[in-house]
């Protein structure tokens, strides 16, 4: 069978696909054949090796993990000896973040509590846009304590894998969306249902005089004190990005500056891949009330110009690899 495999850390141009034995489950484990596989910006960072504070745990020379790929939607072929919630046939989701990764392949092996089942009236591409970014934005907005109907919510670097997720979610629950991200991306953004879209290359939002009850920080650009400006009396300040100075920022001062403004400004705890939210997610897209959005198809050959598609920052919406 055919997988996206690296020998070292770098660009995408590290990658190739690579004819690789067939995976063989152990104890616990399941054999997925790969219906769709959809592309993250964790991705890129996993070939990195970024931060490399991470390396200690994935290869300090050389990455210990040749696999890519997190999302993933397809059928289980085969289980382990001692796996009992799962049999052949079953339709299942996941994000391989936690779980060894290796989307980027016709089948892949991992730990049969690793997936979910997919219901049936959720397609396989739909399924493999969501479980990473769609869970981000779930948790972001949940750290941000809950959205009610009305609330003036901004999204700042809205146009990337998370915050289209964060967009509908956020109109789902009824708020007045407002998304930031460059210009090219401001009509996807109002497709998405956006209510008012902002170029950031032309508007400063933070020294914009408006105000937001809830805000979620994708990009990470502006500094604690910036961010608290466009707080209104009571709001509430979530980061999603993880750069590390950014982050220690905004996790150790953020709470002293909002306790002094009467705002709220922190990050959170992520979990991936977990079961609650997946659950949400599917209930979300039944409904229609979050559609994924897909930029381009690639085959599994085409993979590796799937990930300089997500490279480039051009992509509206998921960049997928359906084998
Ligand atoms: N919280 C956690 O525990 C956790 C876990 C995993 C991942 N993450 C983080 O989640 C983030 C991934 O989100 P993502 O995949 O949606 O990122 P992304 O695809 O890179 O999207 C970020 C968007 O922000 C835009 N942007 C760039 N500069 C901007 C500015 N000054 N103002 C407004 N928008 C701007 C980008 O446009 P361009 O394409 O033009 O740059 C892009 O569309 C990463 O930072 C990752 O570290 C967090």
């Amino acid at each position: 069978m055919r997988a996206v495999v690296r020998d070292r850390y770098g660009p995408v141009d590290v990658l190739r696909v690579a004819a690789v034995e067939q995976p063989e489950p152990g104890p616990g484990e399941a054999v997925v054949r790969v219906a769709a596989a959809s592309l993250n910006t964790a991705d890129l960072d996993h070939l990195l090796g970024r931060p490399r504070v991470a390396r200690v745990a994935t290869g300090l020379v050389r990455p210990t993990n040749r696999r890519v790929g997190l999302d993933v939607a397809g059928t289980v072929e085969r289980v382990g000896p001692d796996v009992t919630s799962l049999r052949a046939g079953d339709r299942v989701w996941a994000d391989l973040f936690d779980s060894g990764h290796g989307a980027l392949a016709d089948r892949v092996c991992v730990p049969a509590s690793a997936l979910s089942p997919l219901p049936e009236h959720i397609s396989f591409e739909h399924a493999a846009t969501a479980p990473h970014s769609g869970s981000l934005a779930l948790q972001g907005l949940r750290a941000a304590g809950p959205v009610r109907p009305g609330e003036r919510v901004l999204v700042n670097g809205a146009g990337g894998c998370v915050g289209p997720f964060a967009v509908q979610i956020a109109k789902a629950r009824g708020a007045e969306v407002t998304a930031v991200d460059h210009g090219d991306k401001l009509a996807f953004l109002r497709e998405l249902g956006a209510d008012e879209v902002i170029d950031h290359r032309h508007e400063d939002i933070t020294r914009s005089g408006r105000r937001f009850d809830v805000v979620l920080d994708i990009a990470d650009t502006r500094s604690v004190v910036a961010v608290r400006r466009c707080l209104a009396p009571g709001g509430r300040y979530v980061l999603i990005a993880r750069r590390m100075g950014s982050f220690a920022e905004k996790a150790l001062l953020g709470p002293v500056v909002g306790a002094l403004t009467g705002t709220r400004i922190g990050t959170f705890a992520w979990h991936p891949n977990r079961r609650a939210d997946l659950a949400e997610l599917a209930g979300l897209l039944a409904s229609g009330a979050v559609r994924p959005r897909i930029d381009r198809r690639y085959s599994l050959d085409d993979a590796v110009e799937a990930l300089r598609r997500l490279a480039s920052g051009e992509a509206s919406g998921k960049v997928l690899v359906v084998p």
